[in-house]
């Protein structure tokens, strides 16, 4: 694992949209992994500026996202699938049959996670994976204590979670849905490259659990360890309880991987 801190949520925010920038020009038919959540909503701006001032083409991506309300339908703003159309999807040059959330509104929602799980594979599996992290630890909507090996399924979401989430539905928790179909923890690993990022002080303490701590499923972010080829983008908000800092500053500065980056 990599840990970039960057002095700003603005420079966190415009590292990982040219990172993801640079992967899509290396790569045209990228498989991507997408997250929503506020820590998005500046990538996904970047990304459109990215494509305004130099072109990026997204027209031979694919996608699919972490994860999606149960009972909400995709017409419906507090919806994941409306979130993406709005906030990038509609304004880059994707094809829209190439972008996949899980459908919430499945009759047979074991059923729809099996079929995620199908067209993720039938993709040739995801090339990078953008995380973000709740405030109770998940990535995806992987809750405490969801298995390290989980797949694609049906979750109850936390109070945490909930109220996490509240402002998107005019602050009150209770009308955030109570379960979501997410990819599981195995299916996340499973990525060939996991870029998370993380902005704010709300998220210093668990971030810090994430990445110095022990792994464990109590804080499935934590799993990220596992993972050969992970990055985590921070502001220094977010950074202010990692322990390590001027190592993680150092490899920054001096491995060749993040020249183009500095
Ligand atoms: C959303 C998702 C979640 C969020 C996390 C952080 O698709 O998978 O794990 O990334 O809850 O959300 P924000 O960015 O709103 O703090």
């Amino acid at each position: 694992m990599e840990v970039v801190i960057q002095p700003t949520l603005e420079q966190a925010v415009e590292l990982a949209g040219r990172l993801i920038a640079a992967r899509v020009r290396a790569k045209p038919d990228l498989v991507l992994g997408l997250a929503t959540g506020r820590t998005m909503e500046g990538v996904y701006d970047r990304l459109v500026s990215i494509q305004q001032s130099d072109g990026l083409d997204f027209s031979r991506c694919r996608t699919f996202n972490l994860d999606e309300y149960i009972g909400i339908p995709g017409e419906d703003e507090h919806s994941y699938r409306y979130y993406m159309n709005h906030h990038l999807f509609s304004r880059v040059n994707i094809d829209r049959a190439n972008t996949h959330v899980p459908d919430g509104m499945a009759a047979d929602l074991q059923a729809e996670a099996a079929r995620y799980e199908h067209l993720i594979d039938e993709a040739g599996g995801i090339d990078l994976q953008l995380l973000g992290i709740g405030e109770g630890g998940h990535i995806g909507f992987n809750e405490p204590l969801s298995a390290l090996m989980s797949r694609t399924r049906e979750k109850a979401l936390t109070p945490v979670t909930r109220q996490q989430n509240a402002a998107m539905f005019g602050g009150d928790p209770d009308k955030v849905p109570k379960r979501a179909v997410t990819m599981g923890v195995g299916t996340i690993l499973d990525a060939r490259e996991l870029l998370l990022l993380a902005t704010g002080a709300a998220k210093a303490s668990i971030l810090a659990k994430a990445v110095e701590g022990p792994i464990t499923a109590m804080i499935s972010a934590s799993a990220i360890q596992l993972h050969p080829r992970c990055k985590v983008i921070v502001d220094t908000e977010a950074a202010r309880e990692l322990k390590e800092r001027k190592y993680y500053d150092w490899i920054f500065q001096n491995e060749p991987e993040w020249q183009e980056f500095r």
